[in-house]
C-alpha cells in the first residue's frame, strides 16, 4: 500500500527528518528480523485528533521486547509522550503509528550482544487496509494452506518482525488465488486468525473467537470487541473453532488496528450467513466507530487526546 511521507520521525529520543530515518544493512534486525513493532491509529475527533489505546499498545510493544529480551532504554511513559509528540510534530490528524524497536549495528551473528536497541516511531496516514468498501459489503477469504506458528517456536504473544514472514506467506497466497485475504488454521487445524487481523464468528447470537492457545496475535480491537460485546450485552466467549464452524458461522468479521472491523462474506467461496455483513457485526462496528471518532462516549478511556485542534476537523467517517 502505497503512504506519503510525514515530516519528522522519532528516534531514539529525538526528531529526525523522515529521509535521515535509516539503518545500516548490516544491523542485526536486517539478517535475523530482531525487530517488535505496533501499529496504531489516531483518530479525528470533535475535540482533535487521539490516539486510540495508545496505553495497551505501548505495554504489548514493552511485553514483546522483554519476550526477546529487548532491554528499551525509555520508559512505557516517554513512549506514550513520544507517540503524542509524533502525532503533533507531524500535524496530522486521523493517521496510523507504526513504533519499532529494532537490533541495531554492532556485530554479526545469531546472539545479538553488541547490537543496539534502536527506538523510532513514525506516523503517516493511511488508506483503507483492504479496500475502500470493505467495511460495508465484506470481504472474500480463503482458508490458507499455511498454518501459524506452532506454540514454542515464534512466540505468537510478541508483535515481532519476524512473525509477518508467516503473514506474508498467507497474505500472497491468498491475493494470487483471487481473494482478499487469509485465515490461517493452528498447528492442530483451529482457526487462528488473518495474517494481519483476528476473527470473530457469530453463531446463534453469540460472538466466538479463538483463544490465545490457538497462536492469534492478542488482539487490542479482539479485546476492544470483547468490551463493547459485553456493554451490549451480547454474549461473547473464547473457543477453539473447528474449520467448517467458519462455513455455517451466521456472521464472520475480521478486527484490528488496520482493518478495524470488517465484515467477511465469504470463505473459500462459501456465503456467510446471507453474503452480506450482519447485523451484530454493524452493531458492533457502529458502536466502534462512535467510541473511536468521539460521537459516543468513551467510557473505557480508550483515547488519549493529541492535544492540537485536528487540522480536518471532522471525523474519518
Ligand atoms: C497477526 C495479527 N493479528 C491480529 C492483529 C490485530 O491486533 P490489533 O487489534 O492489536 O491491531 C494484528 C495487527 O496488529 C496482527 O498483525
Amino acid at each position: 500500500m502505497a503512504f506519503t511521507k510525514t515530516e519528522k520521525i522519532w528516534h531514539n529520543g529525538k526528531f529526525v527528518n523522515w529521509d535521515d530515518a535509516k539503518i545500516h544493512v548490516l544491523a542485526h534486525v536486517v539478517s535475523y528480523g530482531s525487530a517488535v513493532f505496533e501499529g496504531i491509529r489516531c483518530y479525528n475527533t470533535p475535540k482533535g485528533p487521539a490516539i486510540f489505546r495508545l496505553r495497551e499498545h505501548t505495554q504489548r510493544l514493552f511485553n514483546s521486547a522483554h519476550i526477546y529480551r529487548m532491554d528499551i532504554p525509555f520508559t512505557p511513559d516517554e513512549i506514550f509522550q513520544a507517540s503524542l509528540d509524533l502525532v503533533r510534530v507531524n500535524k496530522m490528524g486521523a493517521c496510523y503509528l507504526r513504533p519499532v524497536v529494532l537490533r541495531g549495528y554492532g556485530s554479526m551473528g545469531v546472539n545479538p550482544e553488541g547490537c543496539p536497541i534502536e527506538v523510532y516511531l513514525a506516523c503517516w496516514e493511511w488508506e483503507k487496509y483492504l479496500g475502500d468498501e470493505a467495511q460495508s459489503i465484506g470481504v472474500d477469504v480463503c482458508v490458507s494452506t499455511w498454518n501459524r506458528p506452532a506454540p514454542n517456536t515464534l512466540p505468537q504473544m510478541a508483535k515481532a518482525a519476524a512473525n509477518y514472514m508467516n503473514s506474508q506467506l498467507i497474505r500472497l497466497e491468498a491475493k494470487v488465488n483471487g481473494y482478499v485475504e487469509g485465515i490461517a488454521l493452528d498447528v492442530n487445524g483451529y482457526v487462528s486468525e488473518g495474517s494481519g487481523e483476528n476473527v470473530f464468528l457469530a453463531l446463534n447470537g453469540t460472538l466466538i473467537t479463538p483463544p490465545l492457545a490457538n497462536s492469534p496475535l492478542p488482539g487490542i480491537t479482539r479485546h476492544t470487541v470483547m468490551t463493547i460485546c459485553r456493554e451490549l450485552n451480547i454474549p461473547v466467549v473464547e473457543q477453539i473453532i473447528p474449520r467448517e464452524m467458519l462455513y455455517i458461522a451466521n456472521e464472520l468479521f475480521f478486527c484490528g488496528t488496520a482493518v478495524e472491523i470488517t465484515p467477511i462474506r465469504s470463505v473459500d467461496r462459501i456465503p456467510i450467513g446471507d453474503g452480506m455483513r450482519g447485523p451484530l457485526t454493524k452493531r458492533i462496528q457502529e458502536e466502534f466507530f462512535g467510541v473511536v471518532n468521539g460521537t459516543k462516549p468513551d467510557r473505557q478511556h480508550w483515547l488519549a487526546p493529541v492535544g492540537v485542534p485536528s487540522p480536518a476537523g471532522v471525523p474519518v467517517r
